[in-house]
């Protein structure tokens, strides 16, 4: 989860821990299993607010084969009925790129927007990404899509080491890991399968050189894999274009790195999709609005990259579950399931996982996602 960072951040943590009181307020939660949680749920009525009338029909035969959808859990409930937004665009294409989302986004600070970044930049990654699929998560049409989209979210939290759930998290159709997300050696626990890796440029390249000694040498690739970009910086889209283009990064910080030995050899747009600077926002506002923005920190938080996965995950897919995620009992684990040694987890002030506990707590008792617990 916190990434290692330099002694900068020790001392915003002390000084935020001093200022803010950070720590997790603990709650004593039965672990309760999917199966009896959602007992009771009855209506399956399509998860896919963002499709047209003429497809609900089909969506909603197709939802009718979740065990535990989560739009009806939503609809359920007051409060996430209030947040949750379905129709708020998740990844940004080349279609949407237009003066208006320029002139918008150039007031807001990366990653909710492009304020101080360079045009031709951020126009030139845009213009690749103008095909059909670099709209939307899953490659394949939605007739071929499973009747119920099963999406498992694995975050790298230490809860997942011993805890022999491999073959639930394969299970899923498609599977969502990030940053550090080692398997091998570890398949028992956290399984094989990848569909999508998320991860910032700045978090993707930090996870290779603090965690190579834990066995992540490589990024995940594969023929199914698609990458998440998050737009954290200019690098995310410089790094982006030069992963299309299938050459070594022209510009700026991570000049001359060749995008392949990260991403495989595939070069085309089809492999990698960005999230939408508006929907880092949308997310920021209504699920992790941390007291952390009106300090002087403000500009150092963003949500983590787990939550950002699990966030995507619960705006695209019918049903969610959580492996690896923060947990009132965190202490109990080591920071990461890879470490061979415990390792705390530290609470550094560029996230708020004490909020992001408290969400996930919250959406799993709600029955809106299957948050795995010990
Ligand atoms: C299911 O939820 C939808 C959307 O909220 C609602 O229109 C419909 O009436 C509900 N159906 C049942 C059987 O509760
Ligand atoms: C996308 O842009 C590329 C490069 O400008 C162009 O070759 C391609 O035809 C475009 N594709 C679509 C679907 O517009
Ligand atoms: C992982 O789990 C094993 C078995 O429960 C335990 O002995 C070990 O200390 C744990 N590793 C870490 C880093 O917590």
């Amino acid at each position: 989860m916190g990434l290692p960072r330099g002694p900068l951040f020790w001392l915003l943590l002390l000084l935020t821990a001093a200022c803010s009181g950070i720590f997790v307020a603990l709650y004593s939660s039965a672990v309760e299993s999917y199966p009896e949680h959602r007992s009771g749920a009855r209506n399956s009525t399509s998860s896919r607010a963002f499709l047209g009338p003429k497809a609900s029909n089909f969506w909603m035969s197709k939802s009718t084969s979740c065990r535990h959808p989560l739009y009806p859990a939503i609809q359920r409930h007051p409060h996430f009925r209030a947040l949750f937004d379905l129709s708020t665009p998740v990844l940004l294409s080349g279609g949407l790129f237009t003066q208006e989302l320029w002139d918008r986004l150039g007031q807001h600070k990366a990653p909710y927007g492009w304020q101080g970044l360079s045009r031709q930049a951020i126009a030139s990654t845009l213009g690749l990404l103008n095909g059909s699929e670099s709209s939307r998560l899953f490659a394949v049409s939605r007739q071929r899509l499973p009747r119920c989209i099963r999406c498992a979210v694995v975050g790298n939290g230490g809860i997942l080491n011993g805890s022999r759930q491999g073959q639930n998290i394969d299970a899923h159709d498609y599977v969502f890991r990030l940053n550090g997300a080692v398997t091998r050696g570890f398949e028992d626990d956290v399984g094989t399968k990848i569909s999508f890796y998320g991860f910032t440029v700045n978090t993707m390249k930090n996870s290779l050189l603090a965690y190579a000694h834990l066995g992540f040498t490589s990024v995940p690739q594969g023929q199914d894999l698609r990458y998440i970009f998050i737009p954290s910086d200019i690098r995310d889209y410089v790094m982006l274009r030069s992963a299309i283009l299938g050459v070594p990064v022209p510009e700026g910080h991570d000049k001359g790195d060749r995008p392949q030995t990260y991403f495989g050899p595939e070069a085309s747009a089809s492999k990698f999709k960005l999230l939408h600077p508006d929907f880092i926002s949308y997310l920021r506002e209504r699920f992790l609005k941390s007291k952390l923005i009106n300090t002087k920190f403000g500009d150092l938080y963003m949500p983590s990259t787990g939550a950002l996965m699990l966030l995507t995950a619960l705006h695209t897919c019918d049903q969610v579950s959580a492996y690896g995620f923060i947990t009132s009992n965190y202490w109990k684990f080591s920071d990461h399931y890879f470490e061979r040694i415990k390792k705390p987890l530290i609470f550094y002030v560029n996230h708020d996982l004490s909020l992001e506990a408290t969400l996930w707590k919250d959406l799993h008792e709600a029955g809106i996602l299957w948050l795995y617990q010990r």
